[in-house]
């Protein structure tokens, strides 16, 4: 007989996976709690229009679209920002500020499978709206440290590199590339680390080749990687020998915003989880300033989270000026990397009660109890069908339980019922008035 199995690169979470990922989204949701972040939702499915020339080629050529029954062009959603800006930009001046939102959703993009990545994963997003400073970036990459650590990830686990675009840009402006071509030199940027020198081959054939001198001076911005590189750099930008300078206040600025970026993150104590990297551009289209993507230490994983500025994006998708920055972290990588330094939960589904129940009887009166302590919120189990005793003490002890409650013939007639202590193997009788605080009790120990 054929079996129907799922699609290439699409999960399925029997319980034991639903427990993993449950406990990834509690303490992402805990952490951005913590922030005062708000959560939201919104539809899997979107107009294809949503992504296509915002979001860039690359998620372009990745989405799951179709023409739905009423002729509309629509793509499954292959990230949240597009999404979250059409609903801040929609209420955006009722909105009280700052606004500072999380979600966390499935997301689709028909890709090449490989470790860590699917066709199908779940993403937290965190976004702040209306901030145009540095504020909101400190605020974000602590948030994003704060849901790797929630799980006991340290420093030496994993790191947040830190880049800019901003300054990418007036790098290149000042060089004299066009938007266009500094839009394929970071494409280049953003591939090189995988590539190495053939990610500048796009970049060649578009443009018909690239000087030796400028691909020398792009791979040296590349190497940035300490504030006092960038100091360095902008001060060569501000007075470029031949070439045409950045405006000098704009890089000041730039360059204070770094050291507020920077000064805060080292007053939380989170310095020691960020590195300043150029080379980290990110793939996406929409991004004008700070960029940053985490990695696990020893670069074994692909990315675990990306996210930076995007202040036109809101605009750009019909709504008002908003400047904004947000991330993303991606369950797959991130479980992975909980797997390896033995971080993941144990499979834990045990009842906390199993009722043992001599016969159809004394079910009845099992049922009574049964039912009031799980109203009281206490889990309990019993056997579904009447089953020798053997059996159910059994399956009590494989079930995870602490506490068996024994219904008997014997007992219910003088009005009690027994208490196992499955732990310690011990047993009371406990009238039946009283097996809910008697429970409550040995759950609660010593
Ligand atoms: P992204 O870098 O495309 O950014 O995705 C963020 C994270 O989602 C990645 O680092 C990765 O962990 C996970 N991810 C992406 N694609 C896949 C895949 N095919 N399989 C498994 N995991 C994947 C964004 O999506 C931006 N919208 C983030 C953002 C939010 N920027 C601003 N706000």
């Amino acid at each position: 007989m054929a079996t129907f199995q799922t699609l290439p690169g699409f999960r399925e979470f029997y319980p034991e996976d639903l427990v993993r990922r449950n406990h990834l989204f509690r303490l992402w949701r805990q952490a951005a709690n913590s922030f005062g972040f708000a959560e939201y939702d919104a539809p899997v499915l979107e107009p294809l229009e949503l992504y296509t020339a915002k979001s860039g080629p690359e998620i372009e050529g990745q989405l799951f679209s179709f023409t739905d029954k009423g002729g509309r062009q629509v793509a499954l959603r292959p990230e949240m920002t597009p999404t979250v800006c059409r609903l801040v930009g929609a209420k955006a001046s009722a909105l009280k500020r700052p606004i500072k939102w999380f979600s966390i959703g499935e997301f689709y993009r028909y890709e090449r499978m490989q470790k860590g990545r699917g066709r199908c994963f779940h993403q937290f997003n965190a976004d702040i709206f209306g901030e145009p400073g540095p504020e909101a970036e400190i605020e974000l990459i602590a948030l994003l440290i704060q849901c790797f650590g929630a799980f006991g990830l340290t420093e030496e686990d994993f790191h947040v590199r830190l880049s800019d675009r901003n300054l990418w840009f007036y790098y290149l402006g000042a060089l004299g590339l066009d938007d266009a071509r500094i839009r394929g030199v970071l494409g280049a940027v953003d591939r090189y680390e995988k590539y190495g020198d053939d990610a500048f081959k796009a970049y060649a054939e578009q443009f018909g080749g690239l000087e030796e001198s400028l691909k020398a001076r792009i791979l040296g911005f590349l190497k940035i990687n300490s504030l006092a590189a960038i100091e360095q750099a902008i001060g060569e930008l501000a007075a470029p020998a031949g070439g045409v300078g950045a405006p000098a206040d704009k890089l000041q600025a730039r360059l204070a915003d770094w050291k507020k970026l920077l000064g805060a993150l080292d007053a939380m104590g989170l310095a020691r989880f960020v590195t300043v990297d150029f080379g980290v551009v990110r793939g996406l289209a929409y991004y004008t300033g700070f960029v940053f993507e985490a990695f696990d230490r020893k670069g074994e994983l692909r990315a675990l989270a990306g996210g930076g500025r995007y202040d036109d994006l809101v605009e750009k998708l019909g709504g008002p000026a908003l400047p904004a920055v947000g991330f993303a972290i991606g369950d797959m990588t991130f479980g992975l990397l909980l797997e390896q330094r033995g971080l993941t939960p144990k499979f834990v589904t045990g009842p906390d009660v199993y009722c043992v129940i001599g016969g159809e009887a004394e079910r009845l009166a099992a049922f009574r109890d049964i039912h009031a302590l799980r109203s009281a919120g206490f889990r309990v189990e019993y056997p579904l069908k009447e089953v020798a005793f053997g059996k159910q003490f059994k399956a009590a002890a494989e079930s995870g339980a602490k506490v068996a409650l024994i219904y008997g013939g014997d007992e219910l007639a003088k009005g009690v019922v027994k208490l196992r202590d499955l732990t310690q193997r011990s047993e009371v009788e406990v009238p039946r008035d009283q097996v809910a605080a008697a429970v409550r009790d040995l759950l609660a120990g010593p």
